[in-house]
Parts: C-alpha cells; structure tokens; sequence
C-alpha cells in the first residue's frame, strides 16, 4: 500500500491570494516570488496557477529555466542576481531580468559581449545589510549602469525590508522599516525608473511601500509572517494542506512512555494514535509535544518526539479514533503558522522542507 502522506495545493487559494494581494496593491504590478519551487509547493504548478502575475522572481537560473521550460513567458527576475560572467548568456538566452547589487556584477555586465540589453533591477542597501549597494554609492551604480550597453534602459530600483512584520501601529513600532523607506527615497530621489521595496508582509501593512512593483511571496501561499497571526486573519487562504492517516491506534498504560529518548509519560490508561509522518517527510522534529494536529478534522496533540516516518498523537478526545482515519498536519483547518510557533520558526520554513517521497496532489 502506497503511503498515506500527501500534500494537496490548493489552486483556488493561490488565485484568491493573488487577488487579495492585487486588491490591496491596486496601483501596483506583482511579481509572484516562486523561489524554492514555489516555496515548496512546486514550481511549475504555482507559477501556471498565478499565471495572472505580472512577473515572477526566482532565486536561481535553473528555476527561469523550468519556467521557460513550462511554457511560462511573463517577465521572470533573478532576486539573487547572477554571479558568473556564463550567466550573462543564460539570462539573455532564457529573457530572465536580473537585480544587480554588488560592484562585481557591473564589472561583468560592463564585459559582457554585444548581445540583447539585459533588464536590471538596482538594488539598494536602505538597512537590512544583506544585497545591495550602500545608499551613498547608489548614483554612482546607477550611472555606471545606465551607461552600458548591455543593460537596457528601464533600470528599476528597489530594496528589501527587514522587519516590514512589524506594523506601524504605534509611534515606537516599525522602526526599522520607516528607516528603510527614508533611506531609499533619499538614496533614489530623481533617478528615472520604477520603484519596487514591498514583499508580502509590506503589501499587508505597509500602503506606503507599494510603489510600482510588490514583490510578495509567503501571502501568495497563503501565509502570515506577522507575529500572533494567521494568512486567514488578512484574509489569505492556505496554499498546502499536508495530511496522512492513522496507521495504529494502541492504548497504553499509565506511567509508560512514548517514542524516543522516552520524553513523554501517560497520565492515565490512554489511546495513542501513530500517524504515518515524521521528519523524513519535511515535517519539523523540534514540534514538541502539544503541537496541534487534527484527527478527524478535531484537535489532538502531538506527544513524545517526532522521528522520521512517524508521530504519536493523544487520542483521550477521541477514544474511537481508529487506523485509517484522517489527520491533517496544516493547511485548511490548521495554519502552518501555528505548527512553526511550536517548533520555533516561521511559516515558509515547514512548507519549504517537504520531501520528495510525499505525494503532491492538486484540488
Ligand atoms: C528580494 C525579495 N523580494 C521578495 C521576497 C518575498 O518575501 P515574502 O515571501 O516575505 O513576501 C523575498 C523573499 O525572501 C526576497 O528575497
């Protein structure tokens, strides 16, 4: 019998969620971030689901050219930037965009050979200190860049936010982010082009970020980097559903203890539910105990360590629960954003880590 673990992708909630992110952001067009295959739910399959984007952004040159591959012909931008002078070629080969952010690109692009201008995306450090050219440095990069022949003549200009989570609801919150935005508006101020600084979090709490191009990618999927709060509370829907079922149900005295390392005691004579996922799967071994799963579509707890194929349950709620019935692990009924609190990470990280042995399916 083939495993019973399967993560579904729901189409209809990657569409609604663009069209949430396009109702917020009504003057802005929105490159779709696709990067690690569609973070996570498969690269071709969301790209062709927001195929009403306007762009999508890639990490890397292998996904532009699945995407081409797919048939996709939107505009398609390179977030990371290329990093060898051979990129060059694949860029113009497969019509992919790319953010230039580092001294050592203009020195390639300025020794590229003649060949079809390439579309840059200037990026500006305005203060996460990750990618990007220091603000004081940004006119220099953008005449520098302007001048070459390879690059074509509609430079876009953006940056990045660190903490766009955080909103501006009170004068001493969103510190950081109001920085961002006057730091690049100084370092941009006159220079042609069109601006583009918002990712998801930004689209939903900053208005003033929006510029020309937003750039989200977890509320496409449905979730929320906000802390405290779910996709649904901005009304986003989830993207994946992962589920699998019970594969035993056995009762086991009071005093024993469950899984490895042996971490947690019954109680009482209890039910305990084994369900067909673990780590193997992409789903995080550091949930501890207490993170929620839903038996039958109701709450149960996971007890004891998480190992590779497996996990147990507390089945106290639901005494006739029996192998074969559902569980769900996130998605519809159970935000992923409520198993990432437990097991100390954000959102994006779960649904990036699902493995290959899980079967993908699509509704
Ligand atoms: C440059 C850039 N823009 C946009 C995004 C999308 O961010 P989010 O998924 O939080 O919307 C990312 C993701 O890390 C990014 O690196």
């Amino acid at each position: 019998m083939a495993r019973p673990t399967s993560a579904t992708i729901h189409i209809d909630a990657l569409r609604h969620n663009l069209g949430e992110v396009r109702r917020r952001a009504p003057h802005s067009r929105v490159m779709a971030v696709v990067k690690a295959d569609g973070y996570g739910h498969g690269l071709e399959r969301v790209a062709r689901a927001l195929s009403g984007a306007d762009a999508f952004g890639v990490a890397a040159l292998s996904d532009a050219e699945r995407l081409r591959a797919a048939g996709l012909s939107q505009p398609i931008v390179l977030l990371s930037g290329f990093n060898e002078a051979d990129d060059l070629a694949q860029l113009r080969r497969l019509n992919v965009e790319t953010v230039v952010h580092h001294p050592v690109q203009l020195e390639m692009l300025a020794q590229a050979p003649m060949g079809e201008p390439i579309r840059c995306w200037l990026k500006v450090d305005s203060g996460m200190h990750r990618l990007g050219f220091p603000a004081e440095d940004v006119r220099e990069a953008h005449a520098r860049l302007a001048a070459l022949p390879a690059v074509a003549t509609d430079i876009v200009l953006m940056n990045h936010f660190a903490s766009s989570d955080e909103f501006a609801e009170s004068p001493s919150q969103g510190r950081q982010t109001h920085a961002q935005l006057e730091a690049f508006a100084q370092a941009t101020a006159g220079l042609p082009g069109a601006r583009s600084l918002a990712n998801s979090a930004a689209v939903l709490g900053w208005p003033q970020a929006h510029a020309d191009w937003v750039r989200p990618g977890g509320a496409l999927y449905g979730i929320s980097v906000v802390d405290g709060k779910d996709g649904a509370d901005f009304g986003l829907r989830p993207a994946m559903t992962l589920a699998t079922r019970l594969i035993a149900v056995n009762r086991i005295r009071k005093g024993e203890r469950i899984g490895y390392s042996a971490t947690w005691e019954c109680p009482e004579d209890m039910p305990v539910g084994v369900a067909a996922i673990g780590y193997g799967d992409g789903y995080p071994r550091h949930a501890p105990a207490g993170t929620p799963v839903l038996v039958n579509g109701r709450r149960a707890d996971i007890i004891g360590r998480v190992s590779m194929d497996l996990m147990t349950v507390d089945l106290r709620g639901q005494p006739d629960a029996k192998p074969g019935d559902p569980v769900v692990l996130w998605g519809n009924g159970l935000p992923v954003e409520r198993i990432a609190q437990a097991a100390g990470t954000i959102g994006y990280e779960p649904v990036c880590s699902i493995t290959r042995r899980v079967r993908f399916v699509e509704d």
